[in-house]
């Protein structure tokens, strides 16, 4: 049984990788690496997969993966910047990619072992990210 929640966040990025010239950036990143960031408003979808435990009815409990949501992921990305607010991105281009993998871990972290975690990224409406370890 799969059951999943849908938490969106507002965040600033760039895409640059320092050592590479402006040009080499432009032509690799478009307008994603513009010097000045730009934002998105990103759509994050949690999905956990594992039995029905049959004392609560649940996979899990989603009121408490919404609170897990909140504390690793919207308190922590939201109306932030996320090349200069989050520590993960300090050495990580903030890709939807990678925003994808970062959030994955933070999850993880937080889940029983028995259950299977994906995530799925819309970093705009047409492109779409997906992760599972
Ligand atoms: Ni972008």
């Amino acid at each position: 049984m799969k059951v999943g929640r849908r938490e969106s966040f507002n965040a600033a990025h760039r895409l640059f990788k320092p050592e590479w010239s402006d040009e080499k950036n432009l032509a690799v990143f478009g307008k994603c690496s513009n010097p000045n960031y730009h934002g998105h408003n990103y759509v994050l979808e949690t999905w956990v997969e594992g039995p029905i435990d049959p004392e609560t009815g649940f996979v899990i409990d989603l009121k408490e993966l919404k609170s897990i949501i909140r504390e690793e992921i919207s308190d922590k990305f939201d109306h932030r910047n996320l090349n200069l607010d989050v520590a993960e991105f300090k050495e990580r281009i903030p890709t939807a990619e990678n925003i994808a993998v970062v959030a994955w871990n933070l999850l993880r972290a937080r889940l029983p072992q028995h259950l299977h975690l994906k995530v799925r990224l819309w970093e705009t409406e047409n492109n779409i990210v997906e992760y599972e370890g």
